[in-house]
């Protein structure tokens, strides 16, 4: 056995909330994971964070219209909070931005750098000529080469997985414009992958007890052999390339986020005032890294990340990387803008945490894509948690309280009966160890649930409420056996339970700190005293699941109906209208743009002088017929260049509902102002 293990979860984009799909993917069996490992008082850390860089980011910014900055800072402090509501217990949890982290990933490009890893290339790359930028990775959405979904993004397909070059997409579309891109020659830094094919398959050959749906998309990956990966973009928003001729330049967000595992274990160190601490993690043999991810993650973590470690030379490779399927909602693909989804935060207004982690739990997509559903939530709670485990308990504890003066009665004389239902106290922890250690998480689950079950059965059995009458030797014993069980179980439900279960041992009057090495037959001394408690768990009425079932229908709706006319925009002061200075004017001459097909170049005479003035109208109007037209003008649009072309001015336009545009016209004099 190792002798530390380092836990990561997938940062999350900290551009908008957690839901049900991200908890299910990673984050929860991670927490259960750990959870267990530090009841085992095994060296353990739980790393996560925020992942503040990447398209992702950009794009959620320009859709809400606030700086990518803004996005972030109020997603990390909000999905930082919402998991420590829900109870996923990070040791630290990071954010890409910080310092250290800049620090850090630079300080990895440049090692690679400079040991002359990369490969640099000067390439044609995808352009957006009015957008006037390059279209890396989200930016452009297209069809799939590998597998031929049309909505692929420029760098991996969220339908096959596969990882891909904007270049690669069939018939790409600008994200932004909708438009088909152009190319343009840009400098980037490549890993090349191939060069690392063969460490990589001999790595992944010593790796043991992988799930297959993560062993078998390696392999497909490595068959189909490794290209040269881009680890850089023509971005503004990220970590800044460190090199001279880098202008403009940042870090690819699949090459800093995962570092950013490395970068939160330093700034945990700090806290801890070890700061040195972080290299036993990292740097250390002994220790089993492992990668809790959703499956869309797989291939960063099994290929690209390891080949960067690799080529840096001093850092343990993962040991296992149990990433999980997809979580669908209610039969149909969880779909954030589509309103499709359960959000942990909505989720914690109507329920309290260790619900949902139990009935997560139980259908955690291990190994093929599962689905929750509000009844199933219901159903698991009801003849569960509370059918079978809260009975269980409230039944053992009350009937204590009421007859035996809430003290833990002697064992004497017990049945065969008796010892076997004891002795699977310890053949339950077996199992649900070892589930544990396989990552088999919804097994761990169910073998917990199993020892209540166990423990509710025999106790039906005994009928103690017969025995107290008339064999008070043999009633003590079942209840014996019933509180060593949940006192049992008050440990193992721990890592699933946390909060109910801290509320049990309190009951018992056991530890504070619960302890795995101390599950046995028998935890609770004889004579000592325990306290009858609260119904650990309340059942759900139906009413409560229509309402989260009505609540999901309207917010979907709400995302699907298409308004019947474009929403009026935000108020505006007056102000800020008057700043606009309007005037009419006159369309003098007309000419294509050679490569644009959307935009014309205008020359129009607005009294005073006479302005050039790119324009988008290229596909509703010919130059020859709009030569002699009168406009509108918003003459004091700050100068842009679209196609190398200076653009001063604007010319008002009003869109049909089917796209068409037609000129705002003004028999005024070129030069009025508009008031
Ligand atoms: N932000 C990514 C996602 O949500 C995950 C990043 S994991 C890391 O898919 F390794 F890069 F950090
Ligand atoms: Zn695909």
């Amino acid at each position: 056995m190792s002798k530390r293990t380092l836990v990561t979860s997938a940062l999350p984009y900290a551009n908008g909330p957690i839901h049900l799909g991200h908890l299910a993917g990673a984050y929860l069996p991670a927490d259960l994971y750990v959870r267990y490992k530090r009841l085992t008082d095994e060296d353990v850390i739980h790393i996560c964070g925020s992942d503040e860089h990447g398209v992702p980011i950009t794009i959620a910014a320009e859709k809400k219209g606030v700086s990518p900055q803004d996005i972030v800072d109020t997603f990390h402090e909000q999905n930082k909070q919402i998991f420590e509501d829900f109870g996923i217990d990070f040791d630290y949890y990071g954010r890409t931005s910080s310092s250290t982290h800049h620090k850090t990933s630079q300080e990895f490009f440049t090692k690679l750098y400079e040991d002359g890893v990369f490969v640099q290339k000067t390439e044609e790359q995808l352009y957006d000529p009015e957008a006037e930028m390059f279209l890396p990775d989200r930016y452009v959405r297209g069809t799939c080469p590998n597998c031929g979904y049309e909505d692929a993004y420029g760098d991996q397909c969220e339908s096959c997985g596969t990882s891909l070059s904007p270049t690669e997409l069939i018939d790409p579309k600008s994200a932004i414009t909708g438009d088909t891109p152009e190319t343009k020659k840009t400098t980037h830094w490549y890993l090349p992958l191939g060069d690392f094919q063969e460490r990589l398959e001999k790595w992944l050959d010593t790796r043991e007890n992988w799930k297959p749906n993560v062993a078998g998309q390696v392999k497909s990956w490595l068959n189909d052999g490794l290209k040269d990966r881009a680890v850089t973009r023509d971005l503004t928003w990220g970590v800044p390339v460190p090199l001279d001729d880098a202008e403009g330049k940042v870090l690819y967000v699949w090459f800093d986020a995962p570092i950013g595992y490395i970068s939160a274990t330093k700034e945990w160190a700090e806290q801890q005032e070890d700061p040195e601490r972080w290299k036993t993690y990292w740097q250390d043999e002994d220790t089993d890294l492992i990668h809790f991810i959703g499956k869309d993650n797989i291939v960063f973590h099994c290929i690209m990340f390891p080949a960067t470690l690799m080529a840096h030379g001093d850092y343990v490779l993962p040991k296992n990387v149990p990433a999980n399927e997809f979580l669908n909602l209610e039969g149909k693909k969880l779909s954030t803008s589509r309103g499709w989804a359960v959000w942990l935060d909505e989720y914690l207004e109507d329920f309290e945490p260790d619900l949902l982690r139990y009935v997560l739990g139980t259908i955690l997509p291990e190994t093929k894509d599962s689905d929750f559903s509000w009844e199933y939530f219901q159903n698991k709670v009801n003849s569960e948690l509370a059918d079978v485990l809260g009975n269980f308990v409230y039944r053992t504890t009350s009937f204590t309280e009421n007859y035996f003066d809430g003290t833990v009665p002697e064992l004497t004389n017990p049945t065969d009966k008796d010892r076997e239902t004891l002795a699977q106290i310890t053949a339950q922890k077996e199992k649900i160890s070892t589930a544990y250690e396989e990552f088999k998480l919804r097994e761990a689950i169910s073998e917990t649930m199993n020892l209540a079950r166990i423990g509710n059965k025999y106790f039906t059995e005994m009928e103690p409420w017969q025995t107290r009458k008339d064999d008070r030797e043999t009633c003590g014993n079942t209840l014996h056996v019933c509180l060593q069980i949940t006192a049992a179980l008050s440990i193992l439900f721990d890592p699933i339970l946390p909060n109910k279960m801290a509320e049990l041992r309190d009951e018992l009057n056991i530890a504070d700190k619960p302890d795995w090495g101390e599950v046995s037959d028998s935890i609770l001394d004889s004579g000592s005293s325990i306290n009858k408690g609260a119904i650990l768990f309340e059942k759900i009425e139906d009413e409560v699941v229509e309402e989260q079932l009505q609540k999901l229908r309207d917010r979907a709706n709400e995302q699907t109906e298409e308004p019947d006319h474009e929403p009026i925009k935000e108020n505006m002061q007056f102000e800020d209208f008057m700043k606009m200075d309007l005037r009419a004017g006159k369309i003098v001459s007309a000419s294509h743009i050679e490569n644009a097909n959307k935009l014309l170049k205008l020359e129009v005479d607005l009294g005073f002088e006479q302005r050039t003035i790119v324009s988008g109208i290229s596909n509703d109007f010919d130059p020859e017929k709009v030569v002699g037209q009168n406009v509108c003008v918003v003459a004091n649009l700050a100068p842009k260049k679209l196609m190398g072309i200076e653009s001063n001015g604007m010319i008002l336009m009003a869109e049909e509902e089917d796209g068409a545009l037609k000129f705002v016209e003004t028999d005024a004099k070129p030069g009025s102002p508009i008031t």
